[in-house]
């Protein structure tokens, strides 16, 4: 399986500090915002990934990220040259994906809890359909909203709904199979000019093909496209690094711990890093310190 951050868009919400600089490259605590989704999609168990951004900031992606071979994965770029929606990612990857099953991580969304890695490589085997995660949030018109019937099975999937039918939000992390870029090329732009990820998903639920798995009490998600949910974000990840030892959306460390480098190459990034605190956590865990 492939995967795809999305890292586009206007940011507008976070207008002024988006105005010359990508919200993606944006800090979220001590580390750059794409770092989080790149990192869940490195937890999937995915290699090939492709960085979708605006013409104007995909320099500096090119710049932070590079070939991919400091994380032990492999990096393509390509332009999104306007923000029209979400799907439209399957469209531009169309050639890279080939017949490959590809994943989208959208890159202001944070995933962290437990046996998210176990969670996340059985969403990216299964060889047909496509899985979405709902999480349980107070504020579910900002969102793709799912309803469910009283087996649990998912009945209806609704974008930014005024009267949510649920408390049910999609995270901004998806997993298909090697249809998607097909399916994308089917659906037309919505009333606000986007190709809605929503709309996609809609086709595989009414195949009976979409599968929402319930992300568990013990995850959180998080994404940071306002002022205050990009404070809560970097407050989230300050408080769990200080207080557990571990680290959050390090690829760094997600790379070591999945095979991808081996324990000299993190201890050189670790030196690399210098006298931050990322540094000492991740040179204490080439050495064997963290389990
Ligand atoms: P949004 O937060 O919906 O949009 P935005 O980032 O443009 O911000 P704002 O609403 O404040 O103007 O996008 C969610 C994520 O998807 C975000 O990481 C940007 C990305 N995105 C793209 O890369 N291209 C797109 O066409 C869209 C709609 C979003």
């Amino acid at each position: 399986m492939k995967g795809i951050v999305l890292a586009g868009g206007s940011g507008t919400r976070l207008h002024p500090m988006t105005l010359a600089a990508s919200k993606q490259l944006l800090p979220v605590y001590d580390k750059p915002m794409v770092y989080y989704p790149l990192s869940t999609l490195m937890l999937a168990g995915i290699r090939d990934i492709l960085l979708i951004s605006t013409p104007e900031d995909l320099p500096q992606f090119r710049r932070l990220l590079g070939s991919g071979a400091r994380f032990g994965v492999r990096f393509d770029y390509a332009e999104q040259p306007k923000p029209e929606g979400i799907a439209q990612a399957f469209l531009i990857g169309r050639d890279w994906i080939g017949g490959d099953a590809c994943a989208l991580a959208l890159g202001d969304n944070l995933i962290h809890g437990d046996h998210l890695s176990a969670t996340l490589r059985i969403a990216a085997s299964r060889p047909v359909g496509a899985t979405v995660f709902a999480y349980e949030v107070r504020d579910p018109e900002r969102y793709g909203v799912v309803s469910f019937d009283a087996d649990g099975r998912a009945v209806d999937i609704v974008e930014k709904p005024a009267v949510p039918a649920s408390n049910w939000a999609v995270t901004g992390l998806y997993f298909y199979d090697a249809r998607v870029s097909e399916i994308a090329g089917t659906i037309r732009p919505s009333a606000r000019g986007e190709l809605e990820i929503t709309d996609l998903n809609r086709v595989y639920l009414e195949a009976h093909t979409l599968r929402v798995e319930k992300l568990s009490r013990g995850c959180a998600w998080l994404d940071a496209g306002t002022p205050d949910s990009l404070l809560q974000a970097a407050t989230f990840v300050q408080t769990i690094q200080s207080r557990t030892g571990m680290l959050v959306g390090c690829p760094e460390e997600v790379a070591f711990r999945m095979g991808f480098i081996d324990a000299e190459t993190l201890r050189q990034h670790a030196a690399g890093l210098g006298k931050t605190e990322l540094g000492r956590v991740l040179g204490e865990l080439a050495v064997g310190e963290h389990d």
